[in-house]
Parts: C-alpha cells; sequence; structure tokens
C-alpha cells in the first residue's frame, strides 16, 4: 500500500480523496527533528512551509517517490537534489492565489485607514481619548486612483491586479517573463468574464518611480529584489506590501526608509527569520503585519488540498 505523510495538514476532502483511492495517509505532525526516523517508511510527503526537506533527509528517504508542496514556495525544499535523486516535485500553483490576494488588499485598506496602528491604541485609549485619536488618524487615503506597482505577474500578481481594477486602481506590472497578459474579471465569482482588460508589462525602473503603492510577487532567489537602492528610487510616501517571502525587501532598509519617511508604511506577511521575525520590524508603528498566512484560507486550503490529493493520484496512477 502506498503510504503519505502529511506533515502539515490536509484538508478534510483531500484526505478522503486519498484515502477512497487506497492510500496510507498519516496526517500527524513528525517534528522536524524526528522526520529522519518516520521518512524511510513513505512514498509521498505532503509539506506547507513548516516542514523543511533538506539533502541530508533526502539521502534517508529511501522510498520516497514524491514531495508535494501544499501551497507555492519550494523555499523549503532542495528542489534540485531532490529531482537528481528522481523524486518528483509538486506544488499546487494557483490554489491559493485570490486568498494572497485578498490579503495584500487587506494591508493595503488597513494602512490607508491607518487600522493597524488605530487597532493597538483603541483599547487602551478610545474610551477617554477618542477626539484626539479621530484627529490622528483621520489622514487616510483612498485606493481608488492610486497606482500599484506588482513585481512578478504570475497567478498572485494577476489576481492582486483584477480585485486592484475593481478598486480602481491604475496597475503597472513588472515581470521577467511576459509582455502583455489579458486579466479576465468576472462578476459574482461565475464563470462569466465580465470584463477583459489588456496589459501590458512595465520596467522595473519605470515602475518604482511612479507607484504609489509596490506589492511583490516573486520566489526567494538568495537576494532581495527591493534593497536600499530600489526604495531610492521609489516615490516619497510609497507602501510596500510584501506577502511573498522575507528576503524578498530587504528589512533593513525598509527599516530605515520607514523610519524616514521615505516608506509610508509597509504590509508585511512573511519574514526573514520566520518564525522568530526582528522585533524591530513587528513592533513598527507603520507596519500592518500578519504571521504569514497568505494561503491560509479554508477556501484556499480545501482548493490545495483537492489539488494535492489530485496530483498524488495521477502521479502514482501514472507510474503504475
Ligand atoms: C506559499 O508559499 O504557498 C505560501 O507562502 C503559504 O505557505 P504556507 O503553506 O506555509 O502557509
Amino acid at each position: 500500500m502506498i503510504k503519505i505523510l502529511a506533515n502539515d495538514g490536509i484538508s478534510t476532502d483531500g484526505l478522503f480523496l486519498l484515502q477512497e483511492a487506497g492510500y496510507e495517509v498519516n496526517t500527524n505532525h513528525i517534528k522536524q527533528e524526528n522526520l529522519h526516523k518516520a521518512i524511510p517508511r513513505y512514498d509521498a510527503i505532503i509539506v506547507r512551509s513548516a516542514t523543511q526537506i533538506r539533502q541530508p533527509l533526502i539521502d534517508i528517504a529511501t522510498n520516497l517517490k514524491l514531495i508535494v508542496r501544499a501551497g507555492v514556495g519550494l523555499d523549503n525544499i532542495d528542489v534540485a537534489y531532490a529531482e537528481s535523486k528522481g523524486i518528483k516535485i509538486i506544488a499546487t500553483h494557483e490554489a491559493s492565489s485570490d486568498s494572497v490576494a485578498e490579503l495584500v488588499i487587506a494591508h493595503l485598506f488597513t494602512i490607508a485607514r491607518n487600522l493597524h496602528i488605530s487597532n493597538r491604541e483603541m483599547p487602551m485609549l478610545g474610551n477617554t481619548g477618542f477626539k484626539i485619536l479621530k484627529k490622528k488618524y483621520s489622514s487616510g487615503f483612498e485606493l481608488s486612483g492610486k497606482t500599484i506597482g506588482i513585481i512578478g505577474f504570475g497567478k498572485i500578481g494577476q489576481s492582486v491586479a483584477r480585485l486592484a481594477i475593481g478598486l480602481g486602481m491604475q496597475v503597472m506590472p513588472v515581470d521577467l517573463v511576459q509582455d502583455e497578459l489579458k486579466i479576465d474579471v468576472s462578476l459574482y465569482n461565475s464563470e462569466d468574464i465580465a470584463l477583459s482588460v489588456k496589459m501590458k508589462t512595465v520596467e522595473l525602473e519605470e515602475m518604482l518611480t511612479q507607484a504609489d503603492i509596490i506589492t511583490v510577487h516573486v520566489p526567494f532567489a538568495g537576494k532581495a529584489i527591493l534593497t536600499a537602492k530600489e526604495i531610492e528610487k521609489m516615490k516619497t510616501g510609497v507602501v510596500i506590501i510584501n506577502t511573498s517571502r522575507g528576503g524578498v525587501v530587504e528589512e533593513a532598509a525598509l527599516l530605515q526608509a520607514l523610519n524616514e519617511g521615505k516608506v509610508r508604511a509597509a504590509g508585511l506577511d512573511v519574514f526573514k527569520n520566520e518564525p522568530t521575525p526582528n522585533k524591530a520590524i513587528l513592533r513598527h508603528p507603520k507596519v500592518s503585519l500578519s504571521p504569514h498566512i497568505g494561503g491560509s484560507t479554508v477556501e484556499a486550503q480545501e482548493r490545495i488540498g483537492l489539488a494535492v490529493a489530485d496530483a498524488i493520484i495521477t502521479f502514482f496512477e501514472l507510474s503504475k
């Protein structure tokens, strides 16, 4: 019987599909330090970002044929090494795009109306200093009419663009591969396309100087793509959102730019040293924070679970 370890969990429906297909699925989380004892027993492992699949583990995973990333980012897996050992890697690329995009917009609305900081102050001062807080937080801004630069125009970037169009924002996508793309907007989550918007990508430099808001949707490729150099080129008062990976925006440069007022505010879902991010970032009054929950909605996890099950069943059927 094919044995699967769903080390960071799987949705009920995904689990049901795998069990119905006759696979044995262990959904108990095995701690990273104990994984080396368990992994030789499994044919496939399903992980989120919490579980690291590095070279030493791959070396002892003698039965492992498949690693499934229930999500997008592959930085917790030594992909090339696993592939060199004949292990296939599959990720669920589209399933969480809308959830991540909605979190981007949530951070944006939060920042636009100072909710991140008024939520911290209202419980203490809302009863005694209401008028003071009202004055303090009365200089919000509307998203409508603002220009949003989207770095990385894959599925998540496109989903952000779709929401931004609906909010009346101007979209400036930046992408290494794509020049032009059609963004389809449908009404009421139906299949019918209500609006189709053709978008041309622009050069990074052009976007940096024109965007009011910049959001990044690229994997971490070993170095930051927004450093002090790029921030310097941005408009004063720019807002930066990072829901991709911590290292993609250089945290020290961001902190300095926040302190100097070059960057008005930042919305961060991801951090350099997860799960112990820099406290100066966490405590900064100009930062709206979330603990890496971009793909963590009920809907996204249901879609991911089904996509994972589908990918595993297909893989083992084809290998028969
Ligand atoms: C991803 O790469 O899919 C997201 O960052 C979500 O990661 P998670 O599955 O660990 O929440």
